[in-house]
């Protein structure tokens, strides 16, 4: 059998295999940002289909700083969640997966769009204060709360594609002057906090992983050397596991690879991911068009990565890895078309749009 298809432990959450489904914004909130039945399904049916950790979300730990964003999803401020994502969890549990919650720094705050300090590319954004940064530690020390309590396997910071804690770790975007720009340490210290904060509200020994760009992949930024020096502060400060990945405004990569498609490769990001594991002693869930088993195999085989994580490949089969540990081991059916990224991006439902029309050419 592969190695892919052993158990696999990390922090306390044994896993059935190696396969993470990475986080994917799916718009099947309800008007409140509550969890509705069409999340039940998309994650159990994950779980039926054999995926060993599910990273739901990504989720808010704070409505107001996502009023007018394009993305609806699941606030952990609204009322009744804790209920609701204990059900689908214990649902997801029972069909053998594990259920961690990605969330999301703020997009506005105290009603200013912010970042870690004002360097933009099409707009400038307000550098985070004092203020700002007391109100995040509480909204992330309240998640690890409620997660806790919803009995979820862990949290994943969301520091990537240049959200504000991205901006806070780059080099490129932080330019502050204080305790948290300057040094790689300053850089790291807001999300060091952060991890913190939610150990305070879950527990010691919740597993906290972190989403972080392998690079910024763009000139003046951090590069992969750079970030594999962040990424060892990040696990010497708490980090229990991470997905290194890619994109943001300005940067020659989106979150699903290359901008110019002819630079796009299967698993494009397996050497900066296997850089960044060379320093660290926790998983590495290696991300990014990765489609076929034979790959994914060496790269758990040559050291490159501990986990195969994959978002594009689930929306178009669910049940892929049922399929390949049936026998079927042809490559994801995913084109990497990203026309269900184009989806949701306009504020509709997560689906596979080549799915459809595969199915109407019959
Ligand atoms: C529709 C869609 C939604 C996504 N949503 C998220 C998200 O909520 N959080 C996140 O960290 N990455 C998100 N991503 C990025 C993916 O998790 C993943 O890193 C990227 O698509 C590369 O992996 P893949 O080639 O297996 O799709 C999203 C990607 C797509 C296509
Ligand atoms: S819409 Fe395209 S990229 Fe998205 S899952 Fe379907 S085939 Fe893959």
């Amino acid at each position: 059998m592969s190695v892919l298809f052993e158990p696999f432990e990390f922090s306390g959450i044994r896993m059935r295999n190696r396969f993470v489904r990475s986080a994917t914004v799916n718009n099947l909130t309800d008007e409140n940002n509550r969890f509705t039945p069409a999340h039940r399904k998309l994650y159990t049916d994950l779980a039926r289909g054999g995926v060993g950790l599910i990273i739901a979300g990504v989720h808010r730990p704070k409505r107001e700083w996502f009023l007018g964003h394009p993305f609806r999803q699941p606030c952990l401020d609204a009322p009744g969640v804790e209920e609701e994502l204990g059900s689908l969890g214990e649902e997801v549990h029972r069909l053998g997966a594990r259920l961690v919650s990605q969330i999301s720094p703020p997009f506005r705050i105290r009603g200013k769009q912010v970042s870690g300090s004002a360097i933009d590319v099409h707009l400038v954004p307000e550098p985070l204060d004092e203020e700002d940064m007391a109100e995040m530690r509480e909204a992330y020390r309240n998640a690890g709360r409620v997660l806790k309590a919803a009995r979820c396997d862990g949290i994943q910071l969301h520091c990537c594609h240049n959200d504000v804690l991205s901006r806070m770790i780059s080099p490129f975007f932080n330019r502050r002057t204080d305790r948290y720009g300057g040094s790689p340490k300053n850089r790291a210290r807001l999300v060091l906090e952060l991890v913190q904060e939610i150990k305070e509200g879950a527990g010691e020994d919740f597993p906290v992983m972190i989403k972080m760009n392998a690079s910024d992949f763009r000139e003046g930024g951090m590069s992969v050397d750079e970030a594999a020096e962040m990424a060892s502060i990040l696990v010497e400060g708490g980090i229990c596991a991470i997905e290194p990945s890619c994109g943001g405004a300005g940067s020659s990569h989106t979150p699903s690879g290359p901008v110019r498609k002819e630079e796009w490769h299967e698993g494009y990001l397996v050497e900066y991911a296997a850089r960044i594991k060379h320093v660290v002693d926790v998983p590495v869930m290696v991300v990014g068009g990765l489609r076929r088993l034979e790959m994914m195999e060496e790269i758990v085989l040559t050291g490159k990565g501990d986990l195969i994580s994959m978002c594009r490949p689930f929306i178009r089969e669910p049940d892929l890895i049922r399929r390949w540990a049936s026998g079927d081991t042809s490559p994801s059916k995913c084109i990497s078309c990203d026309g269900c990224l184009k989806e949701t991006i306009r504020g509709r439902k997560l689906r596979c749009v080549q799915k459809e029309k595969d199915a109407a050419r019959g």
